[in-house]
């Protein structure tokens, strides 16, 4: 029942993948309607995105009511009609859980802010009167500006996020219980699994100390020993409930501390950012690839990849944009796919859409509001999905999509790609074909080749897949075997530029 260990997880960005009603923002129903193509596609699993009561302040991450669908989203009915035709589909369908923090609009939150210093109300959160008239100590906020705010009685509140989103405090009983209700009501509806949100932050050290300088030591905020023991809870009722899967977001402090979360008591799962963060040179892609299997060894879990997600700008953008970016997501497709462990796509990576550079008024992340647009912050890589026709709307919304969809997207329908045999999205279904099909794609480890200079070659141990990827600025023999699939053109028989190729 480890369907995980080598799934191809598709993230859906709920509010960005189809709306049903016409408001602008994808929704559930949205979602049921596109069940086809994601089977047609060929991914094992979804992710969705939050999709839970919420002001929207940081659209979703911050839950009013963990138990609940926001209404811009669907209902509770809508969610399980959706599970049921996504089993019915052969889908899997995992979910975001948002354990750290919630949105100042939850009602416990409310009931701290009208209870006085000393609370039990504020003691699900972190409550402490200032220092120096300034914030409580120096920790900063991941989207920017201090990690604190100021209520009117003086006392400050902790927020690693926006300030619309307090951090709970782990050390109080009902925010334990409260999370483990959460749990279990998601998976009594037949949900395969979480995706837990900064599963690496819930934990704080005692007395908040002040962070050092930077990379003078470990930055306290984070990877507190405390989180495993939130870990091993959750882990401990999952595990009730046969063939789910707990994954988790992870920034740890080093392999040694990425390991722990992937115990035999914690996670399933750990995701890494390696891959993603890696430029497109094949020593840093092998530099990446080796240092996640080193994260997960000697722990049960399965190494993970990830190309590109809601919080990253896109592939194409990140390795040049125009023709080279989409050339080169390509090949790194084809590098991902082949590698054994747990793939997370990002809806509209198979698509081969850009990042999208959207005016200011436009932009609605948090971090960029926060640091007054000098961070241009996640938008551009949360544009809608443009499936069929043409603007505003591109199929993804009969009314205006919460955020303009390019003009020039029209050559990237999804419509149009599903025909083309050229098309990213055909090579990506190709792709997750054979990876699902063809005998070459069973071992679990690497074995890897001499390769000319910006180049690599790997395969799979004990199996016949070979993937070569050609990074440089040079054309290159391919390895010896029958060609299984090439993101671009071969050149002759040699492997050109900016092109990954399957053989076996
Ligand atoms: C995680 C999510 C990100 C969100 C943040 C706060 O990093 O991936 O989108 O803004 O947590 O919940």
């Amino acid at each position: 029942m480890q369907w995980w260990r080598d799934a191809v997880v598709y993230q859906v960005y709920v509010r960005s993948f189809t709306d049903s009603d016409g408001d602008g923002v994808g929704d559930l129903a949205g979602v049921r309607a596109r069940l086809g193509y994601l089977e047609l596609l060929g991914v094992d699993a979804l992710w969705l995105t939050p999709f839970y009561t919420s002001p929207m302040a940081d659209h979703g991450y911050d839950v009013a009511d963990p138990r609940d669908v926001d209404p811009v989203f669907g209902d509770l009915a809508e969610f399980d009609t959706l599970l049921a035709e996504a089993h019915a589909h052969g889908l899997k369908v995992t979910i975001d859980l948002v354990p750290h923090h919630t949105s100042t609009d939850h009602e416990w939150f409310r009931a701290a802010r009208d209870s006085a210093p000393g609370s039990p109300e504020r003691e699900r959160y972190h409550f402490r009167p200032g220092r120096g008239g300034g914030p409580p100590n120096n920790w900063r906020s991941v989207f920017g500006g201090p990690a604190w705010t100021r209520l009117s009685d003086d006392e400050w509140y902790l927020h690693l996020f926006s300030p619309d989103q307090p951090d709970l405090n782990w050390t109080n009983p009902e925010v334990w219980a409260d999370l483990e209700k959460t749990v279990r009501f998601w998976l009594d509806r037949g949900v395969d699994g979480f995706r837990i949100d900064a599963a690496h932050a819930m934990s704080k050290p005692d007395g908040l100390p002040d962070s050092p300088a930077p990379g003078v030591g470990p930055d306290p905020r984070f990877d507190d020993d405390g989180v495993h023991e939130v870990l091993r809870m959750v882990r401990a009722v999952i595990d009730h409930f046969p063939g789910r899967v707990a994954t988790g977001q992870i920034c740890a402090h080093d392999d040694a501390a990425f390991a722990r979360y992937v115990r035999t008591d914690e996670l399933h799962i750990g995701l890494t950012r390696r891959l993603l963060e890696a430029p497109f040179e094949a020593a840093a892609v092998r530099t990446a690839i080796e240092g996640s299997f080193g994260a997960v060894a000697g722990t049960p879990a399965p190494p993970s990849w990830t190309l590109s997600d809601h919080d990253t700008p896109r592939p194409v953008t990140r390795y040049g944009g125009g023709p080279a970016g989409v050339a080169r997501a390509r090949a790194m497709a084809l590098v991902q796919l082949a590698l054994p462990g747990a793939v997370f796509l990002y809806n509209g990576e198979e698509l081969g859409l850009p990042d999208v550079d959207l005016p200011d008024d436009v932009r609605q992340d948090p971090r960029s509001r926060l640091t007054g647009h000098t961070d241009p912050g996640r938008d551009g890589c949360r544009v809608p999905l443009p499936w069929e026709g043409g603007p505003p709307g591109f199929g993804f919304t009969a009314g205006r999509p919460w955020l303009p969809i390019p003009d020039d997207w029209a050559d990237r329908l999804v419509a149009d790609q599903l025909e083309d045999t050229a098309s990213t999205l055909s090579l990506y279904r190709r792709a997750l074909e054979l990876r699902r099909s063809h005998p070459g794609f069973a071992g679990t480890e690497l074995e890897w080749f001499g390769a000319p200079a910006g180049c690599l070659a790997f395969r799979r141990a004990g199996s016949t897949l070979v993937c070569a990827l050609n990074t440089g600025d040079a054309a290159v023999p391919l390895p010896p075997g029958e060609i299984l699939l090439v993101s671009g053109p071969l050149d002759g028989d040699l492997l050109p530029p900016d092109t990954a190729a399957w053989l076996a």
